[in-house]
């Protein structure tokens, strides 16, 4: 098996945005390799973590990192069931929470998962891989139409007609099987000329088909939501995001628990009745300091938002 290898994003920023007692009990949702929990961890005396993935090897390297005691849960499961997972914990509530959107550094570099467009592998891109829907589903039977939606708005890629036209008539000889022969259908459909320099062709289409198979932004609003329900009057809720899609759902869904009165300007008086839940930790996203740019270039899109209930 590929070694676990994970930069956490935005460590410290997160720590501090948590604002960890330690006898609290915390949510990771995003476990990965266990970078962000292992710090939250240790901040623990009679606390309480809980630390959910939906990737089974994440699991196992999360909890070989941090190991296993009574004061840490860990959950092989999709963090939008958070409300059911405490539940089935016996946690009535939080009194904070991460998500780190996305991927890890592992999934990519793991050839055989199907996420790399510059490793060949069968086409997956599952996060768990028990899950029905692969990459290999979404290439190759999805109708023109719902192929180049998917790229244009996920991948926020302004070729995605011309590329799902050139994926169509190339599965209209032959399956397409492999994360290869998908990235050259990708590049000979994409003027070289639009790509930036030091990237790759097939990079949008393959985020687009990731969070397709995924369902991540489908799932995002709906979750965020439910993260800030679970939390206790003072816990934090700090998300990471990795692209602008991801940034405004969180962002809005923040915004509104945090605003008041929704009325109509000229009410005189307030009907609505409208109060604020929580408050934002900082109105502008935290972005990767000057220090983490350099050394990892991954954090380049990054970027947390923080939320407390009231
Ligand atoms: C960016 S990595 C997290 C890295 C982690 N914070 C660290 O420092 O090691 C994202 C992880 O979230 C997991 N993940 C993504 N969407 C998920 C979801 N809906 N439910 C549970 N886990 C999810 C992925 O499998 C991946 O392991």
């Amino acid at each position: 098996m590929t070694e676990f290898k994970h930069i956490s994003v935005l460590l410290s920023e997160c720590i501090d945005g948590l604002n960890i007692r330690p006898d609290g009990i915390y949510a990771d949702g995003t476990l990965g390799g266990g970078g962000h929990s292992s710090v939250i961890y240790s901040h623990l005396i009679t606390g309480k973590l809980i630390g959910i993935d939906r990737d089974i090897e994440a699991i196992d390297a999360a909890s070989k990192r941090i190991g296993k005691a009574e004061n840490i849960i860990y959950v092989h499961d999709n963090y939008k069931n958070i409300k059911n997972i405490l539940f089935n914990n016996n946690i009535s509530g939080l009194d904070g929470a991460l998500v780190d959107l996305g991927i890890s550094s592992y999934q990519i570099d793991n050839a055989e998962r199907g996420f790399s467009y510059t490793k060949d592998a069968p086409l997956d891109m599952r996060m768990n891989q028990s899950d029905p829907l692969s990459a290999y589903d979404v290439v190759n039977t999805y109708e023109t139409d719902k192929l180049a939606k998917v790229i244009f708005d996920y991948g926020e890629e302004r070729y995605g007609r011309k590329i799902a036209d050139s994926i169509c008539k190339a599965r209209a000889k032959k399956p397409i099987e492999t994360t290869l022969e998908l990235a050259e259908i990708i590049k000979s459909a994409v003027p070289a000329k639009s790509v930036p320099k030091g990237s790759h062709p097939a990079k949008r289409t393959f985020q687009a088909i990731r969070i397709e198979v995924n369902g991540e932004l489908a799932d995002l609003k709906g979750a965020v939501t439910d993260f800030f329900e679970c939390l206790n009057p003072g816990g934090r809720l700090c998300i990471i995001t990795f692209h602008s899609l991801e940034d405004r759902i969180v962002k809005h869904v923040f915004a509104d628990f945090a605003s008041g009165c929704t009325c109509p300007k000229e009410f005189p008086v307030c009907v609505c009745g409208k109060q604020p839940q929580g408050k934002l930790i900082s109105r502008k996203p935290i972005l990767p300091s000057a220090e983490e740019l350099a050394s990892n270039s991954r954090s380049a899109s990054a970027k947390l938002r923080i939320i407390e209930k009231l």
